[in-house]
């Protein structure tokens, strides 16, 4: 579907040479959209940003979409949509089985690297904020038709597993028994006995081997540990309405048998380099280098990560790689993609991003823990908000303040706002969504129920509401460019903001005729871009609330 503004920039393109980039007005009182085409052409062409404006004005042929454009301030062209045709674009939307997302023509495979929980740990408030911005992630990119595949890089192997694992034997437990919070208590007493004893850390290191060679009893239990782990990310998976399955789990073990040899050849070919017995691989521009082979002849984190940005490029096909990672990795997702690139990995035309999310605070501004002092994971905060809300809606506030900030800036978990059913939360978006639907379920008991393919659209707030309408498929398209899901969110509080004007200066129910059926059309045509969006976001679009 093309909306009006794509054939308008087409056409304006056409006659300035290059991308209009139009921008909705910021005020009612400048049209619809506005181009600053002419300042940026200006210079080249020698002339004053406002006669290149002129003149673009003169060449356009646009009078079947828009209202004659003005030219405002330093050079800027507003254009105004004329009434009729932004009319049949709400109508065309209401007729779109993607509610005017527009479908790319060439759908590309891009790979979403996120939530990446630890075995034998509870997730943490960062693999919460990644599994949900992950998940919006892939369900934006998704629902423009590209070809998503998730990849849960679990944390499923590295020497933690030999203590684990000769703690378990040395209280003669049996982990499959285990709960993942039980798992999590084994680990501390592991590690506590692990700096305490000697002979203990000995046999840990020993135990490592094992695990590494393929011992039958150590890898029994290793697989017990991942299996209750898997069972308790399931769950919570489960009960955040995510995505994730087991067909997305891509561990840190799978990439085990891959490392030496990929490590030998970077040896062999000369990007890898012996330094101070350590394997490592120098890039230009950065202070210390990865260590793709430790001393004692382990591998690490990195080589791992390598090693999957390998098997992504090659096995998957992959042409944009994702990874949804706490800003504090930043440094080695930098280096990662350096070294994939030299290393030969990563072709030019495949793209890498880091989506860096910042810390979850407290009220009082601090990394938020427990009141024991250790890292709060889901069931807590979800426990939290569901003392004050509804669990779709207490789910809804959780997500929503994750995804409405700037990914990078660390956010207040301030659950007494986030649950507010007023302002820019969650609970606002999902009732602004049942209360349309209320509307639309009453005008069917009166019988309301044929709905106008030709849309009135006299009052200011209705064609507010109706150009807001229209630009969902842009704001979906800019998530997908830049992965910044609060565009997303601000839109669709917009919107909701529209909405709620509308109901006030332009009655539904009680209006008749043409301008009643119009209306409801208005009506429905929001609910589905709100109930769009909002599944979007991961945010169950309630009915009745
Ligand atoms: N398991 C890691 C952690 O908890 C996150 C892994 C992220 N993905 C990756 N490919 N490195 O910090």
């Amino acid at each position: 579907m093309s909306s009006p503004s794509s054939l308008l920039s087409a056409r304006i393109k056409a006659v300035a040479g290059i991308e209009p980039e139009l921008r909705p007005a910021t005020k009612p009182q400048f049209g619809h959209y506005q181009s600053n085409v002419a300042l940026r052409l200006a210079n080249s062409e020698r002339k004053s940003p406002r006669e290149v404006a002129a003149d673009i004005v003169a060449r356009l042929d646009i009078a079947d979409l828009c209202e004659p454009p003005e030219i405002a301030g330093p050079g800027f062209i507003n254009f105004r949509l004329r009434t009729e045709v932004l009319a049949q674009a709400v109508t065309d939307q209401l007729a779109d089985p993607h509610a005017g997302v527009s479908q790319v023509s060439k759908p590309a495979v891009v790979v979403i690297d996120y939530s990446a929980p630890n075995v034998a740990k509870q997730m943490h408030v960062g693999h919460l904020r990644s599994t949900v911005i992950g998940d919006c992630l892939r369900r934006v990119i998704g629902g423009v038709g590209h070809q998503v595949i998730a990849q849960n890089h679990i944390g499923d192997w590295g020497t933690q597993f030999g203590m684990l694992v000769e703690q378990i034997l040395d209280e003669g437990i049996d982990a499959s028994s285990l709960t993942l919070p039980e798992a999590e208590e084994l680990y501390a007493r592991a590690s506590a006995h692990f700096r305490a004893e000697k002979e203990f850390a000995d046999r840990a290191r020993s135990r490592v081997v094992a695990l590494q060679s393929g011992d039958e009893l150590t890898r029994d239990i290793w697989h017990q540990l991942i299996n209750i782990s898997l069972a308790g990310f399931n769950a919570a998976y489960r009960r955040m309405g995510v995505l994730l399955t087991d067909d997305d789990l891509a561990g840190e073990s799978t990439y085990n048998d891959e490392l030496g040899p990929l490590v030998a050849e970077l040896e062999r070919n000369g990007t890898a380099v012996i330094d101070d017995g350590a394997l490592c691989v120098f890039v230009d521009g950065f202070a210390a280098p990865m260590i793709v082979r430790k001393r004692d002849g382990g591998f690490g984190y990195a080589a791992t990560d390598l090693a999957a940005i390998r098997r992504r490029v090659r096995d998957l096909h992959a042409n944009r790689i994702i990874y949804v990672v706490d800003a504090r990795q930043s440094d080695h997702f930098d280096l990662l993609f350096a070294v994939a690139r030299k290393a030969g990995f990563l072709p030019d035309e495949v793209t890498t991003e880091h989506v860096a999310f910042g810390t979850v605070l407290g009220t009082d501004g601090k990394p938020f823990k427990t009141r024991e002092g250790t890292a709060v994971n889901l069931n807590t905060l979800l426990d939290a908000a569901e003392e004050q809300a509804a669990p779709p809606v207490a789910l809804a506030a959780i997500k929503y303040a994750d995804l409405s900030n700037g990914l990078n800036k660390d956010y207040v978990f301030d659950v007494s706002r986030m649950v507010q059913t007023t302002g820019n939360t969650g609970p606002y978006l999902q009732y602004a969504h049942a209360r349309v639907t209320q509307v639309l379920r009453k005008a069917a008991a009166r019988g309301y129920g044929e709905q106008s393919k030709v849309l009135v659209l006299e009052e200011a707030a209705e064609q507010t509401l109706a150009l807001l309408l229209i630009r969902f498929g842009d704001v979906v398209d800019e998530v997908v460019r830049t992965l910044q899901p609060h565009r997303l969110c601000n839109y669709l509080y917009e919107l909701s903001g529209a909405l709620a004007i509308f109901y006030e200066q332009c009655p539904v129910l009680q209006s008749s005729g043409a301008v009643r059926d119009s209306r409801l059309a208005l009506c429905s045509a929001t609910k589905r871009v709100l109930a769009a969006g909002l599944t979007m976001l991961g945010i169950e679009p309630l009915e009745r609330m």
